[in-house]
């Protein structure tokens, strides 16, 4: 056999391995959905509900190794820092805290990811939604 013909089995051989890496998508069940005016959770649920909710879709490339590793990493990275399925337990010091964070990461422009937008480009907010969730989450704030 010659080398590149065994360098190409062995790329073939290591990818179908990878996909028998178990990878945890199975969406979990909405603990506490956060309570949202209509026009807020349709731009949340547009642009940050797949990394930042239980209620993400899960794209038929999501599944295929080695880049449903980074997809499911970002999912349940994502989940841990804000999570629109589970508002239990928000108290006011919560919430304005989320706020805050929200606010931070629209005035930088960080969110949603961008290799994200790359694949979802509906999902980059525009300027006047940009305002409606920062209106939004300003009215979070008890002061
Ligand atoms: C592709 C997945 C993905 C999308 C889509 C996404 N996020 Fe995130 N988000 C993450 C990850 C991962 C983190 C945690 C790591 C980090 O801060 O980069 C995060 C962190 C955050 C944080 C916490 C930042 C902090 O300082 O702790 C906020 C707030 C946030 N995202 C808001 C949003 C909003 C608002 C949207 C939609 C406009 C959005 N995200 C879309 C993946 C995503």
């Amino acid at each position: 056999m010659s080398r590149a013909r065994i360098v190409i089995i062995s790329i073939i051989a290591v990818f179908i391995i990878l996909q028998l890496i178990p990878v945890n998508q199975i969406n979990p069940p909405v603990v506490q959905k956060a309570v949202l005016p209509t026009e807020v959770e349709s731009i949340l649920q547009e642009s940050c509900f797949d990394c930042h909710s239980h209620e993400t879709n899960w794209p038929w490339y999501s599944r295929i190794a080695p880049g449903s590793f980074l997809i499911t990493h970002d999912v349940i990275e994502g989940r841990k820092h804000l999570n629109f399925s589970d508002f239990s337990n928000m108290d006011a010091f919560d919430s304005s805290d989320v706020a805050d964070e929200i606010l931070e990461v629209l005035e930088e422009g960080s969110m949603p990811l961008s290799p994200y937008l790359v694949l979802h480009p509906n999902a980059s907010l525009s300027n006047s939604e940009t305002q409606i969730i920062m209106e939004w989450a300003k009215s979070l704030r008890p002061w």
